[in-house]
């Protein structure tokens, strides 16, 4: 392993050089005229794995391709799934970047654009880790499978059907995800849960055009008065979730795992500073990790309705509308949310406009990784390897669709190794990867594969 730990030092610049070249490719999958981008993308893995060797082909999907690369030449070694996305969210507001979205730019050893942690920085570690250990030992200590897709950013809406169709193929031992965070800068971590999302989108329609509103004001509900009463309507004054019956199958959090969050360093002041808001808020009796990493949440994403152009415009608008989603915790079903929140909508809605629900980007579940998964130890060991510290246990509140189903469909666990840190900017501008980090997660991942092969 000296060798290839001394390999992956040795090389520290191309791997720069050649995430760059990925990070340009502005594979936003949310937008139509990005197609050929993500294709673009997909195809920059395909000549990545071409090269190494691998069995490679971009799959076909109802969206953009899979890129499903195998190297399964360890007779009697356990087999890897290794999961990542080539897909990045928008890039908007572009006046916020301090160098453009797809032109990388390294500042303060952190190599700025989007994708950059998530997820493309991150996933391109473990085809670094397999390259590295291949160029140097001729062969990898067990089965790898990469599955890369081009969705994940829009809810993975077509992977559930691919991988039931493929089902022997992704046959794996256990899973590896490497879509997080650190805990902070030094202290790498382990993710044992992930919430849950349900999206939805409401759409209020008054009259059929925009009208004056001096003429007709004050005798037709207003769409955007409307829907900003149905939009308070979801939390009561102090922070909860509103909708009955929301927190009924909510598993709460245990007093080990209360007492394990408050162990890790964290810093209320800081978070405010560093987000920029004069208070923190959510719901009463729970912490700000608490409310985060293990309560559910319902939050407006978009809010769009009557004029936006410059000066005003003295209407009542036809229409507004709002994109929400909520973060589901263990037990929650998306089903369920989603039928709570479709009768709450229709109880508080106004006789006088009319709502249609849209539903949003269907909707996962909650993950929880058991403490002791298989291979756990190991992703332990590596880390601490590969990062020089004791990687720390903690949940993260984003979510990745597909974690659950690798659990359902092929029953395998999943191990959640975040090599991010937290005031990466992800779906932000500025987004941002730690290029020292890049190095140590390619060791990180090394170490990993070397373990599990043993
Ligand atoms: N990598 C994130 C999820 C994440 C972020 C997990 C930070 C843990 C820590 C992923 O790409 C993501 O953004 N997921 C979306 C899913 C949604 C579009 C269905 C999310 O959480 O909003
Ligand atoms: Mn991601
Ligand atoms: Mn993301």
């Amino acid at each position: 392993m000296q060798n290839v730990i001394d390999f992956i030092k040795a090389n520290r610049g191309r791997y720069e050089n050649e995430l760059i070249e990925f990070l340009k490719i502005p594979s936003v999958s949310a937008q139509s005229a990005r197609k050929s981008d993500c294709l673009r993308a997909a195809r920059f893995l395909e000549s990545q794995f071409q090269s190494m060797g691998f069995d490679v082909s971009l799959r076909p999907t109802g969206g953009n391709p899979v890129v499903l690369a195998r190297w399964h030449h360890a007779p009697g070694k356990p087999t890897v799934l290794i999961y990542g996305h080539y897909d990045v969210q928008p890039e908007d507001p572009i006046d916020e970047w301090n160098s453009p979205p797809f032109d990388p730019q390294i500042r303060d050893g952190n190599l700025y654009a989007r994708g950059a942690t998530d997820d493309k920085g991150q996933s391109f570690a473990h085809v670094k880790a397999v390259e590295a250990l291949l160029a140097e030992t001729g062969a990898l200590p067990l089965n790898v499978t990469f599955l890369i897709e081009g969705e994940e950013e829009i809810h993975s809406a077509n992977l559930p059907h691919f991988i039931h169709e493929n089902k022997e193929e992704l046959a794996a031992d256990f899973g590896v995800v490497s879509d997080s965070s650190q805990y902070g800068p030094g202290v790498p971590a382990i993710t044992y849960a992930l919430r849950g999302i349900v999206g939805e989108e409401i759409r209020v329609d008054g009259p059929d055009r925009d009208l004056h509103s001096g003429v007709f004001g004050g005798a037709v509900q207003n769409p955007c008065n409307a829907l900003a009463r149905i939009i308070a309507s979801f939390h009561d004054g102090e922070g909860r979730v509103a909708i009955p019956g929301f927190y009924d199958d909510v598993l709460d959090l245990e007093a080990w795992e209360r007492e394990a969050f408050a162990a890790l360093p964290s810093d209320e002041e800081d978070l405010k500073k560093s987000l920029g808001v004069p208070e923190l808020a959510g719901e009463p009796g729970y912490t700000p990790l608490e409310r985060r990493w293990a309560r559910p949440t319902l939050d407006v994403n978009g809010l769009f309705g009557g004029y936006q152009g410059e000066g005003s415009k003295t209407i009542i608008p036809a229409w507004a509308g709002a994109k929400i989603t909520m973060r589901l915790v263990p037990n929650q079903d998306p089903a369920t949310i989603h039928r709570l929140f479709e009768e709450h909508l229709r109880r508080v809605t106004p006789p006088s406009v009319k709502v249609t629900l849209k539903k949003g980007g269907g909707g996962n579940g909650p993950v929880l990784v058991p403490r002791d998964a298989r291979f756990m130890k190991e992703a332990v060991r590596a880390l601490e390897l590969g990062f020089g510290a004791k990687p720390v246990f903690v949940r993260e509140g984003g979510s990745i669709p597909i974690v659950l189903n690798f659990s359902q469909e092929l029953g395998i666990d999943v191990l959640l190794i975040g090599f991010g840190l937290p005031d990466d900017n992800l779906h932000s501008p500025n987004e941002k990867f730690n290029l020292a980090d890049f190095n140590r997660a390619i060791q990180t991942s090394a170490w990993l594969l070397h373990l599990c092969g043993e």
